[in-house]
């Protein structure tokens, strides 16, 4: 799979956990799974992109490309605290829920804009698409192990 490809995958697949979030509210344990695999997979996610995605388009696109990596580098500063926080907190906290839902919506909005503005442009890498996409999925299975 190419880069853009896994990383909109990844985007997907925490936007199902965030519904089904959302639709758990009777179901402490359950909905509590949900929240800690969120925060593994924004970890792995953001980790992924900034070594290997971001790096490349720095280092292939002009000036717009690189202003919309230093500014999703920034949006990652605050979604990194966020999850930093949440992993501190004791789920059953009330705090907890405020929190998470304030990290659903910043980074909602964040692969959003992604998906609108970077990704369109990461089409200059071509094929090194290809081989982004497999330096990705080496990391992130080393990730999870
Ligand atoms: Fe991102």
């Amino acid at each position: 799979m190419n880069a853009l490809d896994i990383l909109k995958q990844d985007h997907e697949r925490v936007k199902d956990l965030f519904a089904e979030y959302d639709t758990l509210s009777g179901d402490g344990s359950k909905r509590n799974d949900i929240a800690q695999t969120v925060l593994k997979e924004l970890e792995i996610h953001s980790r992924v992109e900034e070594d290997i995605f971001y790096p490349a388009m720095r280092a292939r696109s002009g000036k717009d490309g690189k202003e919309l990596v230093r500014h999703s580098m920034s949006e990652h500063e605050a979604i990194d605290e966020l999850v930093a926080e949440l992993k501190e907190t004791d789920p059953s906290d009330p705090d907890f829920d405020d929190r998470f839902l304030e990290l659903m919506e910043d980074v909602e909005e964040h692969f959003e804009e992604e998906e609108a503005e970077m990704f369109p442009k990461a089409r200059i890498l071509g094929k090194e698409l290809d081989v982004i996409g497999r330096q990705i999925q080496e990391e992130k299975d080393s990730l999870r192990t």
